[in-house]
């Protein structure tokens, strides 16, 4: 069963990622359901990480060729966003993790929570292809640091290695 941990205020980003890891794993272990393994990571991210207020998935929708929203934790968000669109679409489109420190300064930034002020999408990909993002969203200006995108994209080759997309 997963246990919350209160995180050592002092314990550096380093191995609060490497607690995640261990967790995630705990969480994927005899499951291999995208949804079921998305949803428990988005919560993960979102109880363990101090200063969110948006955790979740965006996946490509075969139909469309867009985005649409899968398991989150968070206020509703928007929908659909197309490749190309938004901090989420421009991640997929130049097929590298995007680290804004200011979303007001993002030029196509879209808005799902007036609060957020800084955001990180990490696009997953499987057999070269990505096949959706993990978005985080912060209150905090300037909340996500390389060591976060280091810690993320670990996390997220672990969803996408031990799920069934
Ligand atoms: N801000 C994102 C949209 C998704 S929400 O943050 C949940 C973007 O610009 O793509």
């Amino acid at each position: 069963m997963y246990q919350s941990v209160a995180t050592d205020p002092a314990a550096g980003k380093a191995e609060l990622y490497g607690e995640l890891a261990s967790q995630l794993k705990g969480l994927l272990a005899g499951e291999r359901n995208a949804i079921a393994n998305a949803a428990n990571f988005s919560a993960l991210l979102f109880d363990r990480l101090p200063d969110l207020n948006w955790a979740g998935f965006y996946f490509m929708d075969r139909m469309t060729g867009g985005l649409v929203v899968g398991p989150f934790q968070g206020k509703p968000a928007c929908v659909r966003i197309a490749v190309g669109r938004g901090v989420c679409g421009t991640a997929v489109a130049e097929r590298r993790t995007m680290l804004v420190p200011d979303v007001h300064a993002f030029p196509g930034h879209i808005a799902c929570d007036a609060a957020s002020r800084a955001e990180i999408v990490v696009p997953l990909v499987q057999n070269s292809d990505v096949i959706g993002v993990l978005d985080l969203d912060s209150p905090m200006l300037g909340r996500f640091d390389r060591e976060d995108q280091t810690g993320l994209e670990r996390l997220a080759a672990i969803l996408v290695e031990g799920s069934d997309f």
